[in-house]
């Protein structure tokens, strides 16, 4: 499109960003370029000012916008610009202060996934929410991938009858799964361990396919393949030698290795950033400080009787998933492979024969299987990114009919079997989601929820 075009007369929507890291082009871009007749940009915050200035770069050059008035204090950003949307995307823990603060300040909020990364801190966004009135979406962008949507259209539809039981696996490779021991994701206190910040994903997919609401965890987990300890007692003492590996001759073969110098955006990114925000993007793999899980596994139980069985490995030679949906007339099963990714939304699911990825097989009861056509889709997360940006910066989004679109308390539901899967995991016992934070107690369907 032409982003030269004379701007609109219309009152724009104004938004404003915290945390101009990896992830945040997914909200900026669009903004930018395919939706500036609509929405306005009026802030952006981020402690690095050398990660804001990347970002007013890039805008300038690519979509000619700017200066945006731009912010290392998210407090005076909030008064300064009063936008209408804060979008919120820093690291999980903070999540739930910047969208505390926006829902105060009166503005609707979109916040990335996980909504945050325990009970204490959902409670304090449910009872803004309740407060202020203002509205918060929860970025689930893997809902809005073709083959997941065709999954909860068969289940919807009543192709397997009434779901019972889910089987759900989901690998990581020594690649992308080997990237969240780098950084701020490998400690609990900043991410939540992988049970947020990633299976959050996976189990608001449960929870939407089946449209319903969890209600018991069992979970065990351990760190068994990154960490010092783990190196040494494999004999990859070499491994564990320096603390990080840009600019180390001695890591030159290691295949863990992460290169910051050699990609023009890590290194504008996180590399040139590293003198005014201490965030050093590739600490090595094998090193001592790291506290969260890379093997875990979930008994997940539902208000309305349905059962999951889940795991997630963070060290596998290849990376997906596979779902095994039983009902009580029929059974799914849908894998995806996945390209591995670093930088966040170059990730891509690829179709085709060669690497032909998506898989959707039903069989019936009493019936032959059969495969079921997947559309394709182009566009980061297997082209969940251009829809959930349609939804959130077009004037007149399309209706959803799946009901892809997740509020808080939708975003609560899948946040809090994290939160009951570390809980479980220290106690050894099940944990009762309505002990961490009741959610409505009438509700029986995930859509009965905001
Ligand atoms: N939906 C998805 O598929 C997906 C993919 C990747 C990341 N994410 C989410 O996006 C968010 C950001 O991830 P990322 O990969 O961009 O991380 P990142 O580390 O690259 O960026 C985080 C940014 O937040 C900034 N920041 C930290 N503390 C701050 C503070 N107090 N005030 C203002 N800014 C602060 C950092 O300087 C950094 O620029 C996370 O919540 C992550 O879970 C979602």
């Amino acid at each position: 499109m032409n982003t030269m075009t004379k701007p609109s007369t219309l009152t724009k929507k104004t938004f404003a960003l915290v945390g101009t890291g990896g992830r945040s082009p997914i909200f900026l871009d669009p903004i930018a370029g395919l939706y500036r007749d609509s929405c306005q940009l009026v802030g952006l915050c981020d402690t690095s000012p050398t990660r804001r200035r990347f970002h007013q770069q890039r805008l300038s050059q690519e979509y000619q916008i700017g200066p945006v008035p731009d912010y290392g204090d998210f407090d005076l950003m909030l008064r300064e610009t009063r936008p209408e949307v804060v979008m919120v995307c820093t690291p999980d823990y903070l999540h739930h202060e910047f969208i505390v603060k926006s829902l105060e300040s009166g503005a609707d909020v979109i916040s990335e996934k996980p909504l945050t990364i325990d009970a204490g801190k959902c409670r304090q966004i449910f009872e803004a929410v309740q407060k202020s009135g203002r509205k918060v979406r929860t970025i689930f962008n893997m809902r809005w991938s073709p083959g997941v949507g065709k999954v909860r259209e068969l289940i919807a539809g009543g192709a397997i009858g009434r779901v019972r039981h889910i089987n759900f696996e989901y690998m990581l490779n020594t690649s992308h799964g080997a990237d969240y021991f780098r950084r701020w994701h490998s400690r609990k206190e900043f991410s939540g361990g992988l049970l947020l910040h990633k299976a959050t994903h996976h189990f608001d997919l449960l929870n939407w396919w089946m449209n319903a609401i969890p209600s018991t965890v069992s979970a065990l987990g351990d760190l068994v393949f990154y960490g010092k300890k783990n190196a040494l007692a494999r004999g990859d003492a070499p491994l564990t030698k320096y603390p990080r590996y840009t600019g180390v001759a001695e890591a030159e073969n290691d295949p863990f290795r992460l290169d910051l110098g050699a990609d023009p955006t890590m290194r504008a990114l996180y590399q040139n950033a590293e003198a005014d925000s201490g965030y050093i993007r590739d600490q090595n793999v094998f090193r001592e400080d790291i506290d969260i899980e890379d093997s875990m596994s979930l008994l997940i139980k539902y208000r309305t009787g349905e059962m999951v069985s889940y795991s997630l490995n963070a060290y596998c030679p290849e990376e997906g998933f596979r779902a095994a949906i039983s009902g009580d007339k029929g059974r799914i099963v849908y894998t995806e492979k996945h390209g591995s990714h670093i930088i966040t939304g170059a990730s891509k699911i690829i179709h085709g024969d060669e690497e032909a990825t998506v898989h959707l097989q039903l069989q019936k009861h009493f019936s032959e299987p059969c495969l079921v056509d997947v559309p394709k889709a182009e566009g980061g997360h297997g082209g969940g990114d251009p829809l959930i940006q349609e939804q959130m910066f077009s004037p007149h989004p399309p209706a959803d009919p799946l009901k892809r679109s997740a509020g808080h308390e939708q975003g609560a539901a899948s946040l809090l079997i994290g939160a009951a899967g570390n809980l479980s995991m220290i106690t050894g016992q099940p944990v009762s989601l309505d002990d961490l934070l009741p959610l409505p107690p009438q509700a029986t369907q995930l859509t009965d929820l905001v």
